[in-house]
């Protein structure tokens, strides 16, 4: 747990944490990026932490990654690299650095470490979970194996260590479907999420899909009606979904893809007004580079992605702390899963 007091009280004896406009003015061309979304009140708060992790992270040989869900002020503040989750691991790989800080939740820091043992990977909060990784265990895939056997495991890249060890292959959202058309096999298990697992048996009928029951906790709360109910209230807005949606949701919208299809989409498309089914810093982050679209809600955000702060981060990154560790037999089985995933997407050229 966090002793938030007692981080806070060690970081203000070493830092000038103080809201500083004059800061915030030195660093306007960080601020240009978020101006549309960020006031300049809470920007003269956000400076001063954003200009000491960015100080640390040359003096650690850090870099910070961060998934799409991060609030602006991270995604465009102190991230060096910002994506959804396959772009992530695939930049774990690359990057030339002593220490990765991973702004998203526990599993892709776990992936991380997993891609890259020799390097320190920092955690800003360890309580960064997932539904969906919570919901499966090593057991549940071996439940699954006994249950149709033979069949491969595909796993999103949502599943702890273990889970991606006990696993086939991993897979995330914007390459399940190719993924899974790959498997030599009719039956192909996908855990955990039951409804990307539906959404890709609609989008590959060749196969038998089987899945497993879990969900996300942001995607699944919206229904098809809500949808058409979003339509009417404001007509000729393009409804874009995740595909940790269920398939009614999917099939009600006019778009579904991982986070970063989203924002592909929707900079290729520029539709006049835009709602994405998703977490809600996704229209937060593309919006000072779309002007000419108008972002309507919905805002539901992911309790568990919304634990990381920029407190936090200069906290990990000026203790060290949040270090993340993986037991070396696991990680190289888990390795073997995620190396699968990244060598198919390569060769399928996703
Ligand atoms: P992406 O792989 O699309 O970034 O999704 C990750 C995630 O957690 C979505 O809820
Ligand atoms: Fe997990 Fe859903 Fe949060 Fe993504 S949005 S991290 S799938 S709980």
């Amino acid at each position: 747990m966090f002793d938030l007091p007692a981080q806070r009280a060690h970081l203000s004896e070493k830092y000038d944490l103080a809201p500083s406009p004059e800061l915030a003015e030195s660093m306007s061309d960080i601020y240009d990026r978020m101006s549309r979304v960020v006031s300049p009140v809470d920007w003269a708060i956000y400076a001063p932490y954003v200009k000491a992790i960015n100080d640390l992270k040359a003096e650690r040989n850090a870099v910070i990654l961060g998934h799409n869900y991060m609030t602006p002020e991270i995604y465009h503040g102190i991230s060096d690299f910002g994506g959804d989750s396959l772009q992530l691991a695939i930049k774990a790989t690359e990057v030339e650095a002593d220490v990765i800080v991973q702004c998203g939740v526990h599993f892709m820091a776990e992936t991380s470490k997993i891609l890259s043992p020799r390097k320190t990977v920092l955690m800003p909060d360890m309580e960064a979970g997932c539904s969906l990784a919570e919901s499966i265990t090593a057991e549940g895939i071996e439940e699954m194996r006994r249950r149709y056997p033979g069949a491969p495991v595909v796993s999103y890249v949502n599943t702890t260590a273990e889970v991606k060890a006990a696993s086939d292959i991993c897979c995330t959202s914007s390459n399940a479907a190719q993924i899974v058309a790959a498997q030599d096999s009719d039956t192909v298990i996908m855990t955990p999420d039951q409804y990307l697992a539906q959404n890709v048996a609609r989008d590959v009928p060749q196969k038998n899909v089987v899945w497993w029951e879990g969900s996300c906790i942001v995607h699944e709360q919206y229904s098809a009606k809500d949808l058409r109910d979003f339509r009417e209230w404001n007509p000729g807005t393009r409804l874009i979904a995740h595909p940790e949606c269920t398939p009614d949701v999917v099939a009600e919208a006019d778009f579904s893809g991982s986070t970063s299809g989203i924002i592909k989409y929707v900079t290729d498309e520029k539709p006049e007004k835009a709602l994405l089914i998703t977490e809600c810093s996704m229209a937060s982050n593309i919006a000072d580079q779309l002007p000419e679209v108008e972002f309507v809600g919905p805002c539901n955000m992911c309790p568990y992605m919304k634990k990381i702060t920029l407190e936090k981060v200069l906290f990990a990154l000026d203790t060290m702390t949040g270090q993340v560790e993986v037991d070396a037999a696991v990680a190289d089985k888990a390795r073997l899963s995620v190396q699968r995933m990244i060598d198919l997407s390569r060769k399928l050229g996703i």
